[in-house]
């Protein structure tokens, strides 16, 4: 089926999205209000674009809940300029989705969703201590999109991986991360056990391998 775009709703293109595009990472944004109160919620719509400078983009979409343009995040980071992604393990995963309910500003996710505040080495706003790592985040820039949609990208200037998962090398211990990815529908998760590898070739060693 070929698909006109320009003819879909914003729901229906969202649907098509979000059960082609997948799995997809999870950023569970924390952050600080004006008044110094942690926030933190999951973003899907989430990648890193490049290692230098080190930069990750966030899609947030408008506050469907009240007047209000902005979700807390998106206001948050616009406002104080900075944020912490913490990665999703299997084992936070029913947390996570607790920081997602639609809470009134005013609640704490930290509270409800039983995550413990990690002081930041960079920045005021705090990570989430079970989350096996995070990014530190300094605002880079913020597109403003139609329908109160932000396009926030964040500069990472200082990363933390808990200090079983990580050697003296910097070799990363990825089954311990144990991360998950959001797939189709509303409630659909996959975990990152089910791996095989492909390796790269050269030129050379694809010409051996057509023979
Ligand atoms: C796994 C998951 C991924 C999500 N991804 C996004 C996303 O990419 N963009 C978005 O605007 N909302 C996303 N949401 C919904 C927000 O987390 C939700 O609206 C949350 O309440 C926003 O909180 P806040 O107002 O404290 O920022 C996602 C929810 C879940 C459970």
């Amino acid at each position: 089926m070929d698909i006109d775009v320009a003819r879909l709703s914003p729901d229906r293109m969202y649907k098509l999205l979000v059960n082609t595009v997948m799995p997809r990472p999870i950023a569970l944004v924390s952050t600080l209000d004006r008044d110094g109160r942690a926030n933190a919620a999951p973003f899907s719509f989430f990648n890193v674009f490049s290692n230098a400078p080190p930069l990750l983009v966030i899609g947030i979409e408008g506050n469907r809940r009240d007047a209000k343009p902005h979700k807390d995040t998106a206001r948050n980071i616009i406002d104080s300029g900075e944020f912490v992604v913490n990665l999703v393990s299997r084992e936070i995963t029913e947390r996570m989705v607790v920081c997602a309910v639609d809470f009134p500003e005013e609640v704490s996710e930290f509270e409800e969703a039983g995550f413990t505040p990690r002081p930041s080495r960079k920045i005021a706003a705090p990570g989430i201590a079970q989350s096996p790592a995070g990014f530190e985040c300094r605002l880079f820039d913020v597109r403003s999109l139609p329908h109160n949609r932000s396009l926030i990208t964040g500069e990472i200037v200082h990363m933390y991986v808990r200090d079983d998962l990580i050697d003296e090398k910097m070799h990363v211990n990825v089954d311990g991360l144990d991360l998950v990815g959001r797939m189709h529908g509303t409630g659909w998760y996959t975990t990152t056990r089910d791996r095989f590898q492909v390796d790269r070739m050269t030129v050379a060693a694809w010409k051996a391998r057509k023979g």
